[in-house]
Formats: structure tokens, sequence, C-alpha cells
């Protein structure tokens, strides 16, 4: 029998270890001030908070572009927990399988249509075709994808996530990563060394 003092102690440090992994869990560290500034600048006004996009919403490029404002294209959004990206899917075009560690994604839909979907913990689907309009959130750290399968017209959407700084972990790039040995990979996916070649040469593709 534990002592009511100690038992008191073990509860304490229960609520503790609760209170700090929801605090990890919560996304980007708090600060404490206003906002953070760049280590090379000691004062700044308005222009320091605005930053333009213009370029991601002109043109229609032939792949899939994502043109981000993160912390590293938007320094004031250090410490604010938040950050954007415009993305455009030329016809028949998808954002392949990936992943953002660090934060949900909340996208909106400006024109076009998209098939959209992700895979939980779980191993369900979970999808949807999109109108103009049309929000949908990507839980955090959750494998999703983004399909424009019209093949007439541009789709773009407006995607907002919960972290200055979300990161992007692409599912085909890292799993058949050049390093891993085609050995690894051909057990991973109860297949033969063969069939990991063709993937890794189609792979190679997209990367230059
Ligand atoms: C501060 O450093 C960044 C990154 O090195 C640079 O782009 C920026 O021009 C610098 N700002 C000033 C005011 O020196
Ligand atoms: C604001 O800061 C920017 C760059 O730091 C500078 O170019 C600009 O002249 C400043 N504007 C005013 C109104 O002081
Ligand atoms: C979801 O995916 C299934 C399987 O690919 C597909 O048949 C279905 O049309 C999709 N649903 C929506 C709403 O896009």
């Amino acid at each position: 029998m534990l002592s009511k003092s100690k038992r008191a102690f073990f509860l304490f440090l229960m609520v503790l270890t609760i209170f700090y992994l929801e605090t990890v869990d919560a996304g980007d560290p708090n600060i404490l001030s206003d906002f953070n500034l760049p280590a090379n600048v000691t004062t700044v006004n308005g222009t320091f908070f605005k930053y333009s996009i213009l370029q991601g919403l002109e043109g229609s490029p032939q792949t899939f572009q994502a043109v981000k404002a993160s912390l590293k294209e938007f320094p004031a959004l250090d410490g604010q927990s938040v950050s954007m990206a415009v993305l455009k899917f030329p016809p028949g075009s998808i954002n392949p399988l990936h992943t953002h560690p660090r934060a949900a994604e909340l996208l909106f839909l400006h024109s076009g249509t998209l098939e959209v979907g992700f895979v939980d913990t779980k191993n369900g689907l979970f999808n949807q075709t999109l109108k103009p309009g049309d929000m949908f959130v990507f839980p955090k750290g959750i494998v999703h994808y983004q399909y424009n399968r019209n093949h007439k017209e541009e789709a773009m959407a407006i995607s907002s996530f919960g972290s200055a700084s979300a990161g992007t972990q692409s599912v085909p790039m890292s799993v058949f990563n050049e390093g891993i040995s085609d050995k690894i990979l051909a057990k991973a996916f109860k297949t033969d060394i063969d069939t990991i070649r063709k993937i890794k040469a189609g792979i190679a593709k997209l990367r230059s």
C-alpha cells in the first residue's frame, strides 16, 4: 500500500505528464514576445508583416505547382503557428501522396474540381470530390493526396497550415529513397528486386 502522500505525488506526476504531452502536441512552440525578429534585424515596420504570393496566382504551370508562404519564405511567421500555400493543378495532374509532419492542412478549393483523400492510422481511406468553395481538412501527419481528374480544366486551391513550418515528406521519394537497398524494399513490399528497380527508375525521373 502506498502512503497518502506518495499516492498524491504519483497523481501529480500523471497530471504533469498528460499536461506535458498535450503541450507537445499543440503545434509550434509558444513565444514569449508578440513576434520574433530574425537574428540580424533589430527594428521593423509594417513591411515585415507583408508577403506577396502573387506569383503563385498568375500563369498556368505544366505540372503540379505549390507556391509556399512558410517560415522560409516569410520570416514574420516565426512563432505564429500559421503558413499558407497556393496549389495549382494542371488538367489531370496530382499532388502525390505526402504528409506534413508538423501540421494539419485546411484546403480551400478556389476553382476547378479536386479529388482529395487521406489514409488514417487504421488504413481507412477518407476521400471526397471538391467543388469551388469547398474546404477539406487533412489531419496532422497523415498521408494524403490531391488529384485533378478533370482533363480539360486547371484547379487552384489555397491551403493553410497550423505551423509556420509544416514540412512536407513525399511518400514515393522517402519510401523509395535511393539509399535504401533494393533487397530491403523487395522484402518490405513482398516483391522482387526488378520491380523495385523499375519503381526507383520512375522516381529518379521525378527528381530530375
Ligand atoms: C538578414 O539575413 C537574411 C538571411 O541571411 C538576409 O536575407 C537579409 O537581407 C538580412 N537582413 C538585413 C537587414 O541584413
Ligand atoms: C520600412 O522598412 C523597410 C525595410 O526594412 C524600408 O525599406 C521602408 O522604407 C520602411 N518604411 C517606412 C515608412 O519607414
Ligand atoms: C473515393 O475513392 C473511391 C476508390 O478509388 C472512388 O471509387 C470514389 O469515387 C471516391 N469518392 C469520391 C467522393 O471521390
